[in-house]
Order: structure tokens, then sequence, then C-alpha cells
């Protein structure tokens, strides 16, 4: 019959041997067990609201001091309260507000951490990825996926502003980030405007002959009527998701999965009054508000949202939404990593057990 032994050594001895172990780069991991194998994730990062009636001024500020020739982009990030001046807005990933001016350009270069933009303030600017100058108006979603050349430009009479999202802080932690800065200021556009819209924007319909190899989608430009259209379409009849009401996920066209292997977007509405049920999930989540008025509750703490703000989810914080409007909807547009963690098996998903918190 087996049995667990006793510790032999006295107090000193076990000091003396941890002591040897330290000049040795090693350590017992006994005495820092309950720390490394913990029973459930708690996230450094804290949930937080950025506000846009704050944020907004901050921008056009950095407009006022720095050019672009300064700033390779000119971008007030978004960093997470709790965790202690690493750039990040979640444990994985980035968000960031960018503005460029009337006149100017972002020069183009590239690298391996993936990007996307929601756009928050454009009438007309543009990004081109790989040749291929996208347009972007209110609302658009548009990709910058791993190591694409990517340039933004305004030439129109207003500042341009989007949110950025990376998964920059991922990319960090494993050690993979590489840059490159290209030839020329402005990459030559190679491609009829708006490329990937056009061979791969029609919903259902994908081109037999293209055949991409590449894991993000390559579709790039997600346009704003489309996913309006489609909100408007599904409000109505759908009863949708009892955690995020009726929310939709931007796919790749080619495999209906997210739209980059480490991010995924969705759009979620919440109709008048609406309040959905709390969950929580390994992955941690990044929300604009696109329109409305509302509030979440995220690890007990009720944070009130109005248009444009910004707030994170951190990792396995229990959250529920609600829209505090009797009449208009709630409209959030969200990145996360959860394509992560599930193609790691480490994505989990729980409702509260009561419903709510
Ligand atoms: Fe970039
Ligand atoms: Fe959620």
């Amino acid at each position: 019959m087996l049995s667990q032994s006793a510790s032999k050594a006295t107090p000193e001895e076990l000091a003396s041997f941890y002591r040897d172990l330290e000049t040795q780069s090693t350590a017992a991991l006994w005495t820092v067990q309950e720390s490394v194998l913990v029973n459930e994730p708690k996230s450094k990062a804290v949930p937080h609201v950025w506000r846009w009636k704050e944020l907004r001024p901050q921008a056009m500020r950095a407009a006022d001091l720095i050019g672009t020739q300064d700033a390779e982009r000119r971008v007030i990030m978004l960093l997470n309260p709790g965790l202690d001046g690493r750039i990040a807005t979640t444990n994985s990933l980035f968000s960031g507000l960018q503005i460029v001016m009337p006149g100017e350009s972002a020069r183009a270069h590239r690298h391996t951490p993936a990007a996307l933009r929601f756009i928050i303030e454009s009438d007309g600017g543009y990004t081109t990825v790989n040749g291929d100058r996208i347009p972007m108006h209110n609302g658009d979603l548009v990709l910058t996926p791993n190591w694409t050349w990517h340039d933004h430009g305004n030439n129109t009479n207003t500042p341009i502003m989007w949110l950025d999202g990376l998964d920059l802080p991922l990319a960090h932690m494993l050690e993979a980030v590489f840059y490159e800065p290209y030839s020329e200021d402005v990459q030559p556009v190679t491609l009829p405007t708006d490329s990937s819209l056009t061979t791969y924007g029609a919903a259902s319909l994908r081109p037999t002959w293209e055949n991409p190899t590449e894991t993000h989608s390559p579709l790039m430009h997600y346009p704003w009527d489309q996913t309006w259209a489609a909100l408007q379409r599904l409000a109505p009849v759908a009863d949708g998701s009892p955690y995020d009401g009726v929310v939709l996920e931007y796919t790749n066209p080619n495999t209906g999965g997210p739209v980059m292997p480490t991010m995924a977007c969705h759009i979620q509405l919440l109709r008048p009054g609406e309040s959905t049920k709390a969950h929580r999930h390994t992955s941690s989540t990044i929300y604009h508000v696109v329109e409305g008025e509302g509030f979440s509750v995220v690890d007990g703490q009720r944070l009130d949202w109005e248009n444009k703000d910004v707030f994170c989810v951190p990792g396995w914080a229990y959250h529920e939404h609600a829209n505090a409007s009797a009449t208009e909807p709630a409209v959030l547009f969200s990145f996360t990593d959860a394509p992560v963690l599930r193609s790691l098996s480490l994505l989990r998903e729980q409702p509260h057990p009561e419903g709510h918190q």
C-alpha cells in the first residue's frame, strides 16, 4: 500500500536547500504550486471605460502637437489601469484611437501583429492594404492582417478617426513581433479600388477560381451598410443570444470562421430596453459603442457607456449588457482573442449560476 511521505528536513536545512537551488537557476515547484496552478484564472486587467468625450479632444490635441513625420502612427493608446504600464488594453489585446488629419498620410509599413480598424469618423479617408485602396466610412471594419503592407491617407477636409485593434500584447508575449517600413511613404495602388470587397464581398457567393491560402480573411473591408442591414433584418425576428442580444460575427468568406487567426470581430444590437444574462469566458473582449447608451456589469462593477465610448471585459470576468433606452437600439462592435484560445483548447465559457450578477 503506497502512502504519502513525511518531510525530514529542519527549517534551516530547507532554507539552505532553497538558497542553493537559487544559485543554480532552479527552484522548488512545491513552494509556488498554488500561484502557478490556480483553480481558475483571475486577470490582472480590470474592467474599464474610456470615454469618447475625453478621448476625442486628446486625439485632436495630439494632431495639433505632433506631425506624422514624428509619429509613425498618431495613436492614443488605451492602457488597462490594472496592467501596470504594459502596452495592453486586456492581457492579450491592444486598442487605441488613431487620427489622420486632412492632407496627411500615415506611411506604409507592415508588422506581424495583426490589426483591425473600426471607423468612427471618416468622410472618405482610405487604407491601402497590399495594393488595394479601401475607402473608409463610419462603421466600416477594415483588416490589415499579419505582415500585410498598409498605409492610411486623408484626402478629405475633415479629420478621420478610427479604433485600432491589435493582438500586439500576445505577439509580444510570444516574442514574434517583426516590423518593416515600406521603401516609400505611400505604397502604389496596384488593384482596382476596394478589390477585396469586389471579389469576396457578396454574401454567400465566392469566386471559385480564387484560392487564397492565407489564414486570414481575403476580404479586408466590411462596409457598415451591409452590417447594419443584416442587424436590421434580424433584430425584429430573432431571439438572439441570451448573453449578447442579436450578435453577428464578421466572417472569413472562405471558412465561415473568424476574420483573423488571433482575433474575431462581432457586431451586436441590444433592442430598446433589452438586458442580457451574465456569463464569462477565458477570452477577453474590447467593445466600442457604435451608437446608443446603456451599461454593462463586469465582474460586479457597473460600467455606464454611451455613444463611441470604448470598454473592456477581461478574461473570465462575468459580464452582462443592458440597453438603457426604451426607444432606441444600442449597437456594440467588439473584438476578442477567442480564436487563439479555441485553437489551443483553452476556450471555456460558463453561464452565471443565477443568471445575473
Ligand atoms: Fe501598422
Ligand atoms: Fe461574453
